[in-house]
Parts: C-alpha cells; sequence; structure tokens
C-alpha cells in the first residue's frame, strides 16, 4: 500500500491494523515525551488547495511527532495564484525532496490524479477531495465508536453498532468515507437528510434510508452523526431556507433530550451551532465532538507510519 485515497480501498484487515495502529500511537500522545524517531530524515508536505483547521492541524502535529521534517502549503500566498498548475506545484515540490503529500483539493479526484500520474513519485494521502473522499476522517470517527461503545482494550471491528449519518449526505466526503468504512467494519449504516441532499444512490450505499429525522432517531441508533450543510459545494438552492432545514433537520436541545442517555452524539466539524446541531448536544457529556479531533492526530501518526516506515517503497 503506497497511497491512502479512500475508505473504499481498505479491507477488513487493513481498517483493524490501521485503527489498532492508532491505539499505539495514542500510547505515545500520552507520554511525556511525544516523539518516535520513525520519520526522521523523511520530508512530508501539507497541500492544502482548500480551508481546514482540524486536518491541517493534526497532519502537521502527526508527521512532527514522528519525527519527519514537514512544509506547509497553502494554495493562497503560493504561485498557484499566478497560474502554475497542479502539476507543476507538484514538480517544484518533488524536486525539492519531498516524498509525501498530503492533499486537500476541492476538485473530487485531485489525490488520485496525483497518485496515478507518471510525474509523481511521492506518497500520496487523502486529505479530503471535493464531495468525494476524507479517509483519515472516516478512520479517526471509527476509533472514536469503537472506543467510546466498546472500550478502550477492544481490538475488533463494529459489528452490532447501529451509526445514523444525519444531513447534508450529497456534497460530504466524510459521509462517503465513513459509509465505506463502517460497512467493511460491520456497522448497520443509516442516512437521514432532504431528499435534495441525498444520493440517488443512498438506498444502494446504505442499509436504511429516512426522509423524517424523528423518524430516524427513534430507530434506536447507538451514534448520531450530524453534518454540516457544504454550502460552498452547492450550485443550487437544496433547503428553502436555514431556519426550514434547522427545524426539520437539526439536533436541537429537544430531540437530543428525547434521545438515550447512552446515544454517542459526532460531528467532524466544522460545525455550525444552531444549525444542523445544539450546543446542548454538541457540549454534553454524551457529545465525542473533541474525542474525534483528538483521535485524528493518532490516526494520522498511523497512516503516516503505516505508509512512510512500514511499507516505503511498496507499490
Ligand atoms: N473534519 C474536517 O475535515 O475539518 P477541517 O475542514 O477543519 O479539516
Amino acid at each position: 500500500m503506497k497511497h491512502l485515497l479512500s475508505t473504499a480501498d481498505l479491507d477488513l484487515a487493513t481498517s483493524l491494523e490501521l485503527l489498532n495502529l492508532s491505539v499505539e500511537m495514542q500510547g505515545v500522545n500520552s507520554r511525556d515525551i511525544k516523539k518516535l524517531p520513525a520519520l526522521t530524515g523523511r520530508t512530508v508536505a501539507n497541500l492544502f488547495f482548500e480551508d481546514s483547521t482540524r486536518t491541517r492541524f493534526s497532519f502537521e502535529i502527526a508527521a512532527k511527532r514522528l519525527s519527519a521534517d514537514v512544509v506547509n502549503f497553502t494554495a493562497k500566498g503560493s504561485s498557484v495564484s499566478k497560474g502554475e498548475s497542479l502539476k507543476d506545484t507538484i514538480l517544484t515540490l518533488e524536486a525539492m525532496g519531498i516524498e509525501a503529500l498530503v492533499v486537500r483539493h476541492h476538485h473530487s479526484g485531485a489525490a488520485n490524479t496525483i497518485a496515478n500520474a507518471s510525474w509523481s513519485k511521492a506518497t500520496v494521502i487523502n486529505a479530503g477531495d471535493g464531495t468525494h473522499q476524507h479517509p483519515t476522517q472516516a478512520l479517526t470517527d471509527a476509533l472514536t465508536i469503537r472506543q467510546a461503545l466498546k472500550g478502550k482494550d477492544d481490538l475488533g471491528d463494529l459489528s452490532g453498532i447501529k451509526v445514523l449519518i444525519v444531513g447534508d449526505i450529497l456534497h460530504s466526503r466524510v459521509a462517503r468515507s465513513n459509509i465505506d468504512l463502517l460497512k467493511t467494519l460491520g456497522a448497520f449504516v443509516g442516512l437521514a437528510g432532504p431528499s435534495t441532499l441525498l444520493p440517488s444512490s443512498a438506498t444502494k450505499l446504505a442499509d436504511a434510508v429516512y426522509h423524517n429525522l424523528d423518524e430516524a432517531l427513534s430507530d434506536g441508533f447507538d451514534v448520531v452523526m450530524m453534518l454540516r450543510m457544504q454550502m460552498e459545494r452547492m450550485n443550487s438552492v437544496f433547503v428553502p431556507n436555514a431556519n426550514e432545514y434547522s427545524t426539520l433537520w437539526g439536533l436541537s436541545a429537544e430531540r437530543f433530550s428525547n434521545l438515550s442517555p447512552k446515544t454517542l452524539i459526532m460531528h467532524p466539524g466544522p460545525m455550525n451551532r444552531g444549525l444542523e446541531i445544539s450546543s446542548e448536544a454538541a457540549d454534553s457529556s454524551q457529545s465525542a465532538i473533541v474525542d474525534q479531533v483528538r483521535n485524528g492526530v493518532a490516526v494520522r501518526m498511523a497512516v503516516l507510519f503505516k505508509l512512510l516506515a512500514q511499507e516505503s517503497g511498496a507499490k
């Protein structure tokens, strides 16, 4: 395995290997000295053509904890604004000795394009491409669910766990990556959202599809994962207005209070409080949102370790 482009490429054994490696990295992160020498002398570039807080910082922290040299590239402020192409940007960085590219791009398929190009030799990790995939977010979410619901010592899959993903599924790379990985790990996956924000393949992708949030929430899901409306990817009007969306599809304080106190509340961030999720739900003791962010560092350490230290040179 040279690249990580999509959770659809991960079989059960590899998914579990990455989750269990992430648990080892959590151990490193709980030490006083949070450092391994694994990537000493290796250079990783974070290429962010699209905004990010969680993914960009956690990849940087992860690479530094593995002792890699890290350079950060954002399209704003680079020669991309002068018209330089993706190919020439990558050729330029690789000429400086960069071996791994962590890529976030608004174009679905950008990471695959680089990974499959004859002009690039670098290991490519997809940090979110358009509406396509965000594999390290899904690994982070799977680790968070397993540890919250099965215990810190569990090293197995997610069989028997029911996960409901709510909101703008159509434009969400997080949803797509989560659906692929959760199903590989044996979880039951439900999708809920307005019909305009569900992909036409929803019934094929998921085990259950709901067009009413209250009906979905009464179906005994262990995890409720709320998604942001991806306004930046919408080229049309998909919901009448924000108020109506919030009323019909938001995890309000009232809806949250009606859930089982064991239901785990998740959100990949960034959140729009008061729109898709209330502060009562987001800040509750049932919320795993901060754990998702914390676990993101360990997961990204595991991915960098596997691709660059364990499998360097593999195809
Ligand atoms: N979840 C996520 O990808 O967040 P950022 O856009 O802040 O990286």
